[in-house]
């Protein structure tokens, strides 16, 4: 495995997200732990793009909890329809959210987070078992491409399973 991630960051989004996707199916080819795993992928996330905060939360019974992120201290339990996290598990629906103000029912963490994106993990029965949560200290942040480029990052999680 490299130990090294090589991002041209003079790259667009789109471009950075192409050449980090085969170097993140590399990070954890070979590596059975799933929390070792979750840590780097979401350290591989944070060095690429900067992001406020990256993390996934995990379902355990009726809630989520908190797992493996970078960026600010953040809530550490989230029950099923609340928030941006609470709702996308609901749903089981990636969400996009230019302003979290905006959004009723957002969790703040950070007072500092304007927007954010959710993405749920899946396991083979379609059943969601972890979500992904990337926060910007900016407003209008996140579109389609981040939305289909983490997706695909929460099916290298799915493959642990
Ligand atoms: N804002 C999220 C809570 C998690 S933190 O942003 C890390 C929400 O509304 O679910």
């Amino acid at each position: 495995m490299a130990e090294a991630l090589i991002i041209n960051q003079q790259f667009s989004k789109e471009e950075k997200y192409q050449q980090l996707l085969p170097q993140l199916a590399a990070l954890v080819r070979g590596e059975t732990d799933l929390i070792a795993n979750l840590a780097n992928l979401m350290a591989a996330l944070k060095q690429t793009f900067n992001f406020l905060w990256v993390g996934v939360y995990v379902v355990k019974n009726d809630e989520l909890v908190l797992g493996p992120f970078q960026g600010p201290i953040a809530c550490t339990r989230i029950k099923k329809g609340k928030g941006v996290c609470g709702t996308a598990w609901q749903q089981a629906n990636t969400l996009i959210v230019p302003d979290v103000d905006e959004f009723p029912g957002h969790i703040a963490c950070s007072s500092e987070s304007k927007s954010e994106i959710v993405v749920p993990v899946f396991n083979k029965n379609k059943e969601v078992i972890m979500i992904i949560d990337v926060d910007s200290e900016a407003l209008n942040t996140f579109d389609e491409t981040d939305a289909v480029y983490l997706e695909k990052v929460a099916n290298l999680i799915s493959n642990f399973e």
